[in-house]
């Protein structure tokens, strides 16, 4: 891995983010490398890593080297956005100014949530949680493969089989009407371009939409899914 000039790198090296991919092993090992020979820290984004449906989940980046990398947590996939909690194991040697920093600034979150989660988690009941949502989203991802097979063969879902999105490629040119076509529809998803850089070079057509999976209630999710394979070329 070439030397990167920037003291730290933010990855979501177990389902990357837009585009659903994971980090391969030899990259893993290059940017643990990177941090090692350069001083560099690595921030771990694990936001949906509870949610493998292909496998046993890829054990996380920081077991690596737990000097070098920050691991980072959430309940936003696992629970709900909303409650905005999350967690963080810290190298040592970053503890004290991360405290010092967070101590300055976290005073919004809420002791109530912190201590119901963690009674949560004790109990066991979390864990449950996970295995039953894990189901009803793997059943809704296999849904959305298979109707896109029948009614859309045009349209390949890609990325591994993980966490609450999916990315749909499309026929090239097609981005852009049928993001339109879904806003029409009341559908919030966007087109791959949405999370490009403006400076992004693309060397071939990459039409794409990212539809996120988790957030329709269990009685809305049939005609979700129809309305998407409605808009679809
Ligand atoms: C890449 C990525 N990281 C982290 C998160 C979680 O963010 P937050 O904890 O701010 O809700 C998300 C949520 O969508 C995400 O997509």
């Amino acid at each position: 891995m070439e030397d990167l000039a920037a003291p730290a790198v933010l990855l979501t090296p177990a389902h990357q983010f837009p585009t659903g991919v994971p980090l391969r092993p030899e990259r893993r090992a290059a940017v643990v490398d990177w941090a090692r020979r350069t001083g560099g820290v690595v921030l771990e984004d694990d936001y949906d890593g509870e949610f493998r449906y292909d496998r046993q989940p890829v054990g996380a980046l920081q077991g690596l080297d737990p000097d070098r990398v920050v691991y980072f947590g959430t309940a936003s996939k696992s629970l709900a956005p909303g409650l905005r909690l999350g967690w963080m194991v810290v190298p040592p040697a970053l503890l004290d100014e991360v405290l010092a920093v967070k101590g300055g600034t976290d005073w919004s979150c809420s002791a109530l949530n912190q201590l119901t989660l963690a009674e949560f988690i004790t109990s066991g009941a979390y864990d449950r949680h996970i295995r039953a949502t894990r189901l009803r989203y793997r059943r809704r991802r296999d849904a959305l493969v298979a109707a896109l097979a029948e009614h859309a063969p045009e349209v390949r879902a890609t990325g591994i089989a993980a966490g609450l999105h999916a990315v749909l490629r499309l026929p090239p040119g097609t981005e852009r009407p049928v993001v339109r076509s879904a806003a029409w529809q009341g559908l919030a998803v966007h087109g791959l371009d949405h999370y490009r850089h403006p400076d992004a070079l693309l060397t071939e057509p990459r039409d794409a939409l990212v539809v996120g999976y988790g957030t329709p209630p269990e009685h809305a999710w049939t005609g979700a899914l129809e309305a998407l394979l409605g808009v679809l070329p």
